[in-house]
């Protein structure tokens, strides 16, 4: 595996391999199973495999853990050779100049960046963007691989993809989660022993809701407030708890006629978690 670390290194690295199949998994680091089940996945769909490792600080708010966020960036390197990635890209930074003229921006007014975690986190996924639209200049993949995990992440890259006539295939990974269904995440690091026992209610709450709209239940507040009802139990309120539509983000009053997913965020303690899953409505 070859590591490169700045961007002039990358273009000279990939120019001879031009022409394979590249597939692309960026990343944050820390890595964990969820960030490896995106790179098995890019391993069996293409010749050459890259990874990105950065953090990048416009996707945090200012009050937000970039400075503490994980860097064990000789483990990462060792779980991707192991992995087979071919290049590991690990840029100090990826921004030419301090005072960039030109960066991306979704429109505010649409429900895709409004909602959910754009409401939470203003300017959040206009940072994301911004750095994946680099990344993607630089690598030039055939396929990027993004985790479902991010839904509303999945959602914005794939409308920046469409919009911004990008010649990648983005390709959705399913979303691994711990033995008791917490969703992998580099910020369960940060939970106490406690905490990450309060934090299993989250898929709980989640596949509460999943169970009672397979069973029959059909209205979206109704299936909420089971949910909500259940995370303050064990004293949890959710930052958000909604039901939107899959590709939209659209809010939905009811689940028995598009198709439907669930979307939370929580703080435990400091940490705030994300999930999202599919509701499926049978009528019983
Ligand atoms: P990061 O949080 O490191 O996640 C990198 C990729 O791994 C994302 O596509 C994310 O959805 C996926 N992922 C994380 N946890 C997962 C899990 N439990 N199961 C499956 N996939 C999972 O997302 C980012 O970094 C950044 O926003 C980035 C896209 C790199 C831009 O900076």
């Amino acid at each position: 595996m070859k590591i490169v670390t700045d961007s002039a290194e990358l273009r000279r690295g990939m120019a001879p391999l031009r022409g394979q199949k590249i597939a692309f998994v960026p990343t944050m680091g820390c890595l964990h199973a969820g960030h490896l089940s995106l790179i098995r996945r890019a391993r069996e769909l293409a010749y050459l495999v890259v990874v990105s490792i950065y953090v990048n600080p416009r996707q945090f708010g200012p009050n937000e853990d970039l400075d503490r966020y994980p860097r064990p960036f000789e483990r990462d390197a060792a779980l991707c050779a192991e992995t087979g990635v071919d290049l590991l890209f690990h840029p100090d930074s990826l921004y030419p100049t301090n005072d960039p003229q030109v960066t991306l921006t979704l429109n505010p007014a649409h429900t895709l960046s409004s909602c959910l975690c754009g409401a939470a986190r203003p300017g959040h996924f206009d940072g994301v963007v911004t750095v994946v639209n680099i990344l993607f200049n630089l690598v030039q993949p055939d396929l990027a691989l993004f985790g479902e995990k991010d839904w509303q992440q999945l959602a914005v890259i794939r409308r920046m993809v469409n919009d911004l006539q990008m010649a990648v295939e983005i390709v959705p990974c399913a979303t691994v989660r711990e033995a008791d269904g917490l969703a992998m995440s580099s910020r369960n690091h940060y939970l106490s022993a406690g905490e990450r026992q309060l934090a299993r209610h989250i898929p709980e709450a989640l596949q509460q809701m999943q169970q009672a709209a397979a069973d029959g239940t059909c209205d979206a507040h109704a299936l909420i407030a089971a949910a909500e009802r259940t995370l303050a139990a064990v004293g949890l309120t959710a930052e958000y708890l909604e039901i939107r539509h899959a590709e939209t983000l659209a809010p939905l009053t009811r689940v028995d006629d598009a198709p439907a997913r669930a979307f939370i965020a929580c703080r435990i303690g400091a940490t705030r978690l994300i999930d999202n899953i599919p509701l499926i409505f049978s009528r019983s």
